[in-house]
């Protein structure tokens, strides 16, 4: 059981290359900061500046060349790839810019998904997919396909989704940065209903509007945070 005051992410001191050719590009140089159960947190900083490769490494989508990374006490590196993806499937959920849905799936059973994943039997997936449908607003469309919903309502496809698992922390990848700004703001205020419910929050935006409904705006700059600017 997480206690409260102790963080559910925690990153210590990470650093990142990418092998370009024969060069070592740096994309974290020292990364360093602590989550929160019940923080509403956004990354912020210019494209390139290593927002995409943090939520990846929290998110053990991609290793840490030095330093670590705790998620709900948990050390990343000490984790094996199946305890990571399981790490993935319960305790996390993501959301990218493009929505990720499969094109061939309903609303319903892209919610569904992660569940059949986890091995939810098929009464409660499709019970929770709709609840969750409900809950982003979108009951009515659980039996549309991803081309027949405007971007706004693919990316709430994509929230109820990301909570299918019922993770305790989501981890949101620029989730605004396809969608009008009235529509970003919607899903923003969505995020922040989700956020008042208890969950830990951490997305990545380049829009300042966007950032404005966090608790907490973290600034990266070229692989590094730079809070005090
Ligand atoms: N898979 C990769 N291979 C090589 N370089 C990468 C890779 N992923 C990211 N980078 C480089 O790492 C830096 C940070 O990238 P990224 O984390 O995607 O930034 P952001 O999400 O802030 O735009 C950039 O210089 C980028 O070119
Ligand atoms: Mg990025």
């Amino acid at each position: 059981m997480q206690n409260k005051s102790e963080p559910i992410i925690i990153v210590d001191n990470v650093h990142k290359s990418y092998l370009m050719g024969k060069e070592a590009v740096p994309a974290l140089r020292g990364v360093s900061l602590e989550i929160y159960p019940g923080d509403f947190v956004c990354l912020m900083g210019p494209s390139g500046s290593g927002k995409t490769t943090l939520l990846n490494i929290i998110g053990g989508l991609d290793e840490a060349g030095r330093g670590h990374v705790i998620v709900d006490e948990d050390n990343l590196v000490a984790l094996s790839e199946d305890e990571l993806a399981s790490l993935r499937l319960h305790k996390m959920g993501f959301i990218f810019q493009s929505y990720n849905l499969l094109a061939s799936f309903t609303a319903q059973e892209n919610v569904e998904s992660p569940m059949v994943l986890a091995k939810v039997g098929r009464g409660e997936r499709q019970d929770r997919a709709k609840k969750l449908l409900d809950k982003v607003g979108l009951g009515d469309r659980s039996h549309h396909y991803p081309s027949e919903l405007s971007g706004g309502q693919q990316q709430r496809v994509a929230i109820a989704r990301a909570l299918a698992n019922d993770p305790s922390i989501l981890i949101a990848d620029e989730m605004t940065g396809d969608l009008d700004s009235e529509t970003g703001f919607a899903i923003m205020e969505l995020a922040t209903q989700l956020n008042q419910d208890g969950m830990t929050i951490v997305y990545v935006t380049h829009d300042p509007r966007m950032a404005e409904f966090s608790e907490k705006v973290i600034q990266i700059r070229d692989g590094k945070i730079v809070n005090n600017l």
